[in-house]
């Protein structure tokens, strides 16, 4: 019986040896057929490849302007770096994406050195495949598709720009790579398992299960498992990067990493060219219409100013909330309906406007008139309208959490860039502050909020970091 087992597995090891070594054979003939192909090629030094793998890079998102700005950042420096991307989008050319990334990005990547390997596999990470266990389903598919991608082309440097963690032990265990990640979100945070925990239903934890004990049990073990395996797979990362506070708060405690913050580049070049002068009592509030935006507390704050403040009844000019969303479907509609109601029983309907769908036009103009720039959701992420108020010489009035609170609304060189609330008494008086400002100091803060934002938000803060980061990896074969 011993005999027999022990037979069968070094058998089974035998024939995944046998197997392994085939896939690397022939990883290795792709790649140097890939290096003859590139003869043309005019570095007399042996060119590095960089690998992003990024299934969806056709999808025009904020993850895409991070990969084609990495992209153009590394194109701009390194002559002899070729950069490959990975992708399931097979329904598109190379030049169709270049297009794509030139009329929605305006970034205009070199093609001679850029690469695309076009991946069959993608259906293994597609959500609809997996209807339990989606993240243990999508996880592991993700292994399937990164085999994919590194047989057909194995890189020296592997970049993962869309949080596929569970590929990085192959990439560098049996294709040697070195490992890059940049992070937008965590595949598993400590906020899901504790919605488990409470047995509160939300997105990731439908009603049956937030009823049942011991579903809530075994979901809570499943999630432990799938959070023990995240982890594990992501400390065989060499360089790690996240787009916010948040996201380093849980992936430095998941994965035991210290990564750096590389803010995503935001475009905020035209907004920083609109004048700081000729602004008015105005407060304007930029977001969709939905429940978590919390329209509800910017029109309680209003009510509370206008109720408080006596003095201000008599200023100079009319205080006025513009209120811009988009409406997309019936229930944004009602939502509307709804907070129009509360402005009439607030009394406030004269000094609240709703540009509903407004263009970008209308948006820009009301930017360029208002004094304040008002953000009310709880725990945001991140909040890059309030990136955009900074921009445009808005002194935000945000939410005391989050993004806002952690990354936009702080301090330059110890001048304060806008003010934080919680409460609509505490929204209220923020917004009396901001209109109490002399001339001088409004002026000072506009100033300082808008250098704060390009100092860590722009395009060019993020070119300098992100090679800042990769050189120690590119310069090592650029002689
Ligand atoms: C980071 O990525 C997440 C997920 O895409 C996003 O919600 C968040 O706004 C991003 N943060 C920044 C700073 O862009
Ligand atoms: C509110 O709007 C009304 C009507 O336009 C205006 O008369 C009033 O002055 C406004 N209130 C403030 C405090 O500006
Ligand atoms: C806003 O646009 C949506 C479609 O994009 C449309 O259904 C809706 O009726 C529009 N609402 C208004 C008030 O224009
Ligand atoms: C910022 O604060 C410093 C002192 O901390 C002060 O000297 C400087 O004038 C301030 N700058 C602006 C634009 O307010």
């Amino acid at each position: 019986m011993f005999i027999f087992l022990f037979t069968l597995t070094i058998g089974f090891l035998f024939i995944i040896f046998i197997v392994y070594k085939q896939f690397k054979n022939q990883a290795q003939q792709n790649r140097k057929l890939f290096f003859e192909k590139l003869s043309n090629y005019k570095s007399d030094s042996r060119p590095l490849i960089i690998g992003f793998f990024h299934p969806y890079c056709n999808a025009g998102g904020g993850g895409e302007r991070v990969l084609w700005t990495s992209i153009k950042s590394i194109q701009t420096k390194y002559q002899n770096v070729i950069c490959v991307v990975y992708t399931g989008d097979i329904d598109v050319t190379k030049d169709e994406i270049l297009e794509k990334v030139m009329s929605r990005f305006s970034i205009k990547l070199d093609p001679d050195n850029l690469f695309f390997i076009f991946l069959n596999k993608r259906k293994w990470v597609e959500d609809v495949r997996y209807p339990r266990f989606t993240l243990l389903g999508q996880s592991l598919g993700s292994t399937i598709l990164g085999f994919e991608a590194l047989k057909k082309l194995t890189p020296d440097f592997y970049f993962d720009t869309m949080g596929y963690a569970f590929t990085y032990p192959l990439a560098k265990k049996i294709f040697g790579c070195k490992i890059g990640a940049y992070v937008h979100y965590p595949t598993i945070s400590s906020d899901m398992l504790s919605k488990v925990q409470e047995m509160r239903p939300g997105f990731n934890n439908d009603q049956l299960i937030a009823r049942s004990r011991i579903l809530s049990a075994g979901k809570l073990l499943y999630y432990r498992v799938f959070a023990y395996l995240y982890s594990l797979a992501g400390s065989f990362s060499d360089i790690v990067m996240v787009n916010s506070t948040w996201t380093k708060g849980h992936i430095d405690q998941l994965w035991g990493v210290n990564s750096k913050i590389v803010y995503p580049p935001c475009d905020t070049a035209s907004l920083t060219k609109l004048p700081l002068e000729d602004r008015q009592r105005i407060i304007v509030s930029v977001a969709q219409f939905r429940p978590e935006k919390d329209h509800q507390l910017q029109l309680q704050s209003l009510s509370c100013l206008l109720s408080n403040y006596p003095n201000f009844q008599q200023g100079p000019e009319k205080i006025e909330l513009i209120l811009i969303g988009g409406s997309r479907n019936e229930d944004d509609k009602d939502r509307i309906q709804k907070l129009k109601e509360l402005c009439k029983k607030l009394n406030i309907e004269d000094n609240v406007t709703f540009e509903v769908n407004a263009s970008f036009e209308k948006l820009v103009y009301w930017l360029s008139k208002a004094k304040i720039g008002l953000h009310t959701m709880w725990n945001e992420h991140f909040g890059i309208v309030v990136v955009e108020y900074m921009a445009a010489g808005l002194i935000p009035v945000a939410h005391n959490s989050g993004g806002p609170k952690m990354d936009i609304v702080i301090p330059y060189n110890d001048n304060i860039t806008g003010y934080l609330a919680s409460t609509s008494e505490e929204f209220a008086t923020k917004i009396a502050n901001v209109f109490s400002l002399s001339e001088e100091k409004y002026k000072n803060m506009q100033i300082n909020a808008r250098e704060n934002v390009i100092g860590k938000f722009s395009e060019s803060v993020f070119q300098e970091l992100i090679l800042n980061l990769l050189d120690p990896i590119l310069q090592e074969n650029s002689n």
